[in-house]
């Protein structure tokens, strides 16, 4: 197939990538429903994907992938820079000629029997001064479904390339050579891990993956480009790319906000990115729930536009009562990925809202009974993908080239002690400190750490950060420093939806109610709620937050007490723990910062 365009380093970069990976044919992806329903068929045809009941999920397709392919390879995502002091003490480093080097092995005829697709897609609307062009190489026909539903594929993106726009190289192959009529007959094509690289090239802004044919590890727009490239080229061009969902909220007067909010992986984004709020005449529309590129725009104000099209969710959890606005997102045109799949075959997952409908089919391929399994119907981080337009709640701005106005940051992670319901930042740089200390507590002994201990998720991007992170924590006090009007910057609140009683039972019933939480942080953007001044911030006054049904007066107290004890524990824990591996790149603004907490907390 001839290239359908113009652009001269395009296509010598396919040709260089043709030559090394000798696929049997080459073809540019168009983006178009033909295309889509030509690659669900080869799928189909190799066993690789089971049509769902198109009465009960029309347009929908399962996919089991191969039980080593199962999540984002953390130990095998490298940052490849000249200086190892660009990766920074958060992220694998490689040489970059060497992994070359080693990498250019395993592409050398690792398509061989295979179709090299070339995908041409726009991160944000085409034609957004924030969007991004890319162009991904890969061999699997799943990756071009998803990378239809994530991004936006196509010819129109091509035309906005030109004959010589920047794009940035994506390279991706399963790793599974066929031979001589051989066929993949059902088993998901993917190399032994020790052979997987998800690789960043920072520097020359190109990503390099092999061997996974899994989320994050394969559709290369989302955390490769979308937030580790994207990231180092926003530290550059004075932007930022972060791992924030976005919500517009708008007040029973009609008066509309947006917030942007970073949460570590598993912390709920995607319900609270579409949650139904159960404050009366309060609604939410949802703009993305994963990723947030932003710019200064005229107005001196930071606009935000989701880089995705779609939604790229874990499926267990899952629930009308959990996230109704996702359950009919999936309804049709959707990839299910690691799901069971039902007797009448519809898909079903742990805690779906319903019980088994029967014997299932489990993500191996094996039946399964509820009553007798031990283990999920359902990989824990099983996958729905879904076309973000089929949200009921997506944002009528949601594809606007020109992004939302955005008012405030939340940050937040699972701490079961000592972070109150909602904390608002005295200025900028302070809620750039409350961002710097994001955690999660470790709840089963993992990760090398052990249970009851924090395990630090700067801003959410300790695995998405694409260089040093103490020089990411510096840009953040550089967008204040270099903002035309800093009075304009978002206000900044930490969140924690996970308070504990001491006999371990949520303080908070989160979801839904999390509204209350959100409509004090709006009230405090229009300078209408109260709050009081404490050593750690602004907290609610005890009646600022109205109250859910079973929370009492006495808990909703504690929820937004200062915990004197737990905070000077804190401190201890990122003096000596935390922001030590930073080095000297940590900004003295914030060991300062440390410092005026531990000061105030003491004299108080
Ligand atoms: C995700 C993640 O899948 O953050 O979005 O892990
Ligand atoms: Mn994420």
């Amino acid at each position: 197939m001839t290239a359908p365009t113009n652009h001269k380093k395009l296509v010598e970069w396919v040709e260089e990538f043709k030559q090394l990976c000798e696929p049997d044919a080459v073809e540019w992806a168009d983006g178009s429903k033909e295309e889509y329903d030509r690659m669900i068929k080869i799928m189909v045809d190799a066993g690789l994907a089971t049509q769902l009941n198109p009465e009960k999920r029309p347009n929908s397709y399962l996919f089991r992938s191969d039980p080593s392919d199962v999540a984002r390879v953390e130990n095998r995502t490298y940052i490849a820079s000249k200086d190892k002091e660009f990766a920074g003490p958060t992220n694998n480093w490689i040489d970059p000629v060497e992994l070359k080097e080693t990498m250019r092995g395993l592409y050398k005829g690792c398509m061989k029997g295979r179709t090299m697709y070339v995908i041409p897609f726009s991160m944000g609307p085409v034609g957004s001064d924030i969007a991004k062009i890319g162009v991904q190489i890969s061999d699997s026909p799943y990756v071009v479904i998803n990378m239809q539903i994530m991004t936006r594929v196509g010819t129109k993106v091509l035309e906005v390339l030109g004959d010589d726009g920047e794009f940035i190289k994506c390279m991706h192959s399963v790793g599974k050579p066929l031979g001589p009529g051989e066929a993949d007959n059902g088993k998901w094509p993917c190399a032994p891990i020790e052979q997987k690289y998800i690789s960043h090239f920072p520097e020359e802004r190109a990503i390099w993956s092999y061997g996974s044919g899994y989320g994050g590890n394969a559709l290369l727009g989302k955390k490769c480009l979308a937030l580790r490239i994207a990231s180092a080229q926003a530290r550059d061009e004075g932007w930022m790319a972060e791992h924030m969902l976005i919500l517009g909220i708008t007040n029973p007067a009609g008066v509309k906000r947006y917030i942007a909010a970073a949460f570590p992986s598993a912390c709920g984004k995607t319900n609270l990115a579409m949650l139904i709020p159960t404050v009366p005449g309060w609604k939410v529309e949802c703009i993305g729930d994963d990723i947030a590129w932003m710019k200064f725009g005229e107005d001196g104000q930071l606009y935000a536009i989701n880089p995705e099209a779609g939604f790229f969710g874990v499926a267990p959890g899952t629930s009308m009562d959990s996230n109704p606005n996702a359950m009919h997102s999936l309804k049709e045109n959707s990839i299910f990925t690691n799901v069971g799949l039902t007797e009448d075959k519809d898909v079903w997952w742990e805690e779906i809202g319903y019980d088994a409908p029967g014997k299932l089919i489990d993500w191996h391929g094996n039946e399964w009974e509820q009553d007798k399994a031990e283990k999920p119907a359902a990989h824990p981080n099983a996958r729905f993908t879904a076309p973000a337009a089929q949200c009921p709640a997506i944002d009528p701005a949601w594809e606007d080239p020109k992004g939302v106005p955005i008012s405030a940051f939340l940050f937040g992670g699972r701490r079961p002690s000592t972070i109150p319901l909602v904390n608002e930042a005295f200025n900028w740089n302070h809620g750039v400190f409350l961002g710097s200390i994001v955690g999660s507590e470790i709840t089963a002994a993992a990760l090398d750490l052990k249970a009851g201990t924090i395990r630090r998720d700067p801003f959410a991007m300790l695995p998405f950060c694409g260089y040093n992170m103490g020089d990411y924590f510096q840009h953040w006090i550089n967008m204040n420093k270099n903002a035309a009007d800093p009075e304009k910057l978002p206000n900044i609140y930490f969140v924690n939806w996970f308070r504990k009683s001491p006999e371990g039972k949520f303080m908070w019933p989160g979801y839904g109610e999390n509204s209350r939480v959100l409509q004090w942080i709006f009230e405090r953007c229009e300078g209408t709620a109260s709050a009081q001044e404490t050593p750690i911030g602004n907290l609610p006054t005890a009646d600022a937050i109205s109250r859910p049904d079973g929370v009492d007066e006495s808990t909703m107290a504690e929820l937004v007490a200062l915990d004197k004890e737990g905070w000077l524990k804190e401190i201890e824990d990122i003096r000596t723990g935390h922001y030590p591996k930073f080095g000297d790149k940590l900004p003295p603004e914030l060991a300062a910062l440390l410092d005026d907490l531990e000061s105030r907390l003491k004299a108080a």
